[in-house]
């Protein structure tokens, strides 16, 4: 009981400070939403990469008791919880990464783009948050609709004079773990060994698995994905700290700001280094229906850019 009551008293933020400074080395990490379906078990597995010395969860409800769990957990990163909107700004100081699964998921029968109207205005908020807190950290976008929270994310850096485009990802991994597994399955292989490279963006007909370059070669429920999706967020986090670190050769598909086609955003494989995503691969070569899946996945992909740019713009 003694031993308890004292790591519930104030000594426990000492000790963790003391930890900070002098310990682990590591990055600093925030999570935005750290409190939901994604966001518990994405802040348990953050808890336990040793890349983290710092781990902040922020939400809008829950994040005390969200973060005294997590924080029992004996890794070495020091976590910290922030609740709601006066604590946003403490949350974010010196973030090197910030990981936003932050607004509301889709319930059947809707799309992703039907989140639009709540989630545009959580990611703005969010994102001006970051812009004056930590503007280099890199930010891992999770929120849907993707395709246009990230050109809303964009807009806000762009606003706050700080945006660098090799800093802003929106997290697809998702797509390419699932696509990875799907493949592994039919082939009988193990998923770890399968490479498929998912394209275009994250909704319907603009998630575009291009089979065709699958290394090794080849040919119900209700809810929003939150365990699989903490796993591939993890996954993708995991490579960007790893490319902060200055590891060489991690990539990973994400959707960035891209010249690879017309399209301003547009997801591929991307080479992420000490800025955040330093090269942004070509598509390769595409089959037959790959190129008429690429021209669908354009045209939806543009209309979803474009209303996030005049969610900020208008
Ligand atoms: P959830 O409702 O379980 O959790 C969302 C959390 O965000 C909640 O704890 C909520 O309190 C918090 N939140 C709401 N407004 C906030 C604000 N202003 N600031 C901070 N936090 C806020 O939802 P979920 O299942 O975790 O999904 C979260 C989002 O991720 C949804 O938009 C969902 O569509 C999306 N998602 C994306 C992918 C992807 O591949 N990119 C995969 C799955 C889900
Ligand atoms: C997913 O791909 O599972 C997420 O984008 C959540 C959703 O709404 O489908």
């Amino acid at each position: 009981f003694h031993l308890f009551s004292i790591m519930e008293g104030s000594s426990i933020l000492r000790r963790a400070d003391c930890r900070a400074k002098g310990g682990a080395p590591g990055f600093k990490v925030a999570i935005l939403g750290a409190a939901g379906g994604i966001g518990q078990p994405l802040a348990m597995l953050m808890k336990m990469n040793p890349l983290v010395s710092v781990l902040h969860l922020y939400d809008v409800v829950n994040a005390p008791g969200v973060t005294a769990d997590i924080s029992h957990m004996d890794t070495g990163a020091v976590v910290r919880g922030f609740l709601g909107q006066p604590q946003l700004e403490n949350a974010l100081t010196g973030m090197d990464l910030v990981i936003i699964p932050a607004g509301v998921p889709r319930k059947p029968g809707m799309t992703r783009d039907d989140l639009f109207n709540i989630n545009a205005g959580i990611v703005r908020t969010l994102c001006e948050g970051i812009a004056k807190c930590c503007p280099k950290a890199i930010v891992n976008l999770i929120s849907n609709p993707v395709n246009s929270t990230v050109p809303i994310a964009a807009e806000v850096f762009k606003k706050a004079g700080m945006y660098d485009p090799k800093r802003l990802l929106g997290v697809t991994t998702l797509d390419v773990v699932r696509a990875n597994t799907f493949v592994a399955e039919v082939l009988g292989l193990d998923p770890r060994q399968v490479d498929v490279p998912v394209v275009g963006g994250h909704a319907g007909v603009t998630i575009l698995p291009l089979l065709s370059q699958v290394k090794p070669p080849c040919k119900s429920w209700t809810g929003s994905a939150t365990l699989s999706m903490a796993y591939a967020a993890v996954k993708f986090a995991d490579a960007c700290l790893r490319g902060l670190r200055g590891d060489a050769g991690v990539v990973e598909c994400a959707f960035v700001a891209s010249e690879v086609t017309e399209l301003p955003f547009f997801a591929t494989k991307v080479r992420l280094g000490r800025n955040g995503a330093e090269e942004v691969y070509q598509l390769g070569p595409l089959n037959e229906y790959e190129r008429i899946g690429l021209e669908k996945a354009k045209k939806e992909l543009e209309a979803s850019i474009q209303k996030g740019v005049s969610f900020i713009r208008k």
